[in-house]
């Protein structure tokens, strides 16, 4: 039994049901870039509606300081109507108060109404009791459908879950299942993929992660912190060195625990960052002093692939070379395609995250091949830290509530 209740536990029909949804989408020029989200969102709105809801839309847009137009939501309705074919959608220009008040009054049981960006009301990311309450005054239930905003301690993702009866959203239900899947209860060996720039970004991560799975695979320019704390040359590849004892500790952490770290051991490297530069493959250990790792080598995707050979599940988060610089992105690019044929052969569960692992995912043209992306960054990457989701934890507490 999930700890949290989902659609099926609630009656929805002819009630307000107030959905938070994270419409916080890319867009470039008033356009959106990538509809990921919202597509993915689109499940809950179709239930609610088939069911006969009066659907009410919460998310916020950006990080606005207070009501800011460029920030309005209003431009996301044109796209939330066309991911909602055949439903009736409007907009009210408050989340809170007499404007939104009219707006839900007017909803039709099976219709929605998008209100206006959350965070233009200082409240909402304060949590701040009141005006929780005038967003609960909007609504007879709560569903949350925005694990990628879990991480957040606000009013529409923590506070609401308390006034009013809350259940998760599919979307939201969704994630939670498939990264419980990964690390809580997974099949092994797990092995996880760790890649990004910078080891002290991703300590508390690669702390927890250690402690979970079987295999960790360090690639990205943080594999030459732990190349270098292990007395191999760097060069002038990107290196945390004051991080050495920390990386030395990891590595101590893991080998304590069962879990074999794994590091590249090869590099392409290049003297900058210029797809067009003369380049080398080299032992990782090994780089000239005017060189820098900029991918992993061949010796290294092939380590990998074997690592991924004998796994059954994969985490993966960060990729292991500059992918968005061509030629860089061959290593990278290698892994995802091996994860995403271990995952149609039926031999592995693979699930990823977080902004730049997806962007190279799409890149490798593999994003729908992987057993789960999740829609999350900050949020995904807090999960693998092993925090509590404070949008997760108070969906749990409504629920044991509920069952005393
Ligand atoms: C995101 O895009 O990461 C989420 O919508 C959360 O946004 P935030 O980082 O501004 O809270
Ligand atoms: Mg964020």
């Amino acid at each position: 039994m999930p700890a949290f209740l989902t659609l099926d536990d609630l009656a929805v029909a002819d009630r307000r049901v107030l959905v938070r949804t994270d419409l916080n989408l890319p867009m470039k020029d008033g356009q959106v870039t990538d509809a990921t989200r919202l597509v993915r969102a689109a499940a809950t709105f179709a239930e609610l509606a088939k069911k006969r809801a009066k659907v009410v839309v919460l998310s916020h847009f950006g990080r606005p300081k207070g009501p800011d137009p460029k920030l309005s939501l209003g431009q996301l309705l044109e796209p939330l109507r066309g991911a909602l074919p055949g439903l009736s959608v409007s907009f009210a220009a408050d989340c809170i108060g007499p404007v939104a008040a009219t707006a839900v009054a007017a909803v039709a049981p099976g219709d929605l109404v998008l209100l206006e960006n959350l965070r233009f009301h200082k409240g909402e990311e304060a949590n701040d009791p009141d005006f929780v309450r005038a967003l609960a005054a909007l609504g007879d239930l709560y569903v949350n459908d925005a694990f990628s905003t879990a991480h957040r301690a606000h009013a529409s993702t923590a506070g609401l879950a308390a006034l009013l009866p809350a259940a998760a959203g599919r979307l939201m239900q969704a994630e939670l299942e498939a990264l419980g899947k990964a690390l809580e209860h997974p099949e092994r060996p797990v092995v996880a993929i760790v890649g990004g720039a910078k080891v002290s970004t991703k300590l508390a991560l690669l702390g927890n992660l250690v402690g979970k799975v079987d295999r960790l695979i360090i690639g990205g320019a943080m594999a030459n912190t732990f190349i270098h704390a292990a007395g191999g040359d760097v060069g002038a590849s990107l290196c945390e060195k004051e991080l050495a004892d920390t990386a030395r500790d990891i590595v101590k952490r893991a080998r304590d625990g069962g879990c074999t770290i794994v590091l590249p051991v090869d590099g392409v490297v290049a003297a900058k960052l210029d797809g067009a530069a003369p380049r080398a493959t080299v032992p990782a250990d090994q780089i000239p002093a005017d060189r820098m790792m900029l991918d992993v080598g061949p010796a290294s995707v092939t380590r990998f692939e074997a690592e991924l050979a004998a796994a059954r599940t994969v985490v993966w988060n960060g990729p292991v070379g500059a992918f968005e610089v061509p030629p860089f992105d061959a290593g990278t690019t290698a892994l995802a395609k091996a994860v995403a044929a271990a995952t149609r052969a039926g031999r592995l569960v693979s699930v990823a995250g977080g902004g730049d692992t997806v962007a190279a995912l799409a890149h490798a043209g593999v994003v729908d091949q992987l057993s789960y992306v999740s829609t999350a960054g900050g949020a995904f990457l807090e999960w693998l830290e092993g925090k509590t989701l404070p949008g997760v934890a108070a969906l749990e507490a409504a629920a044991a509530k509920k069952s005393r």
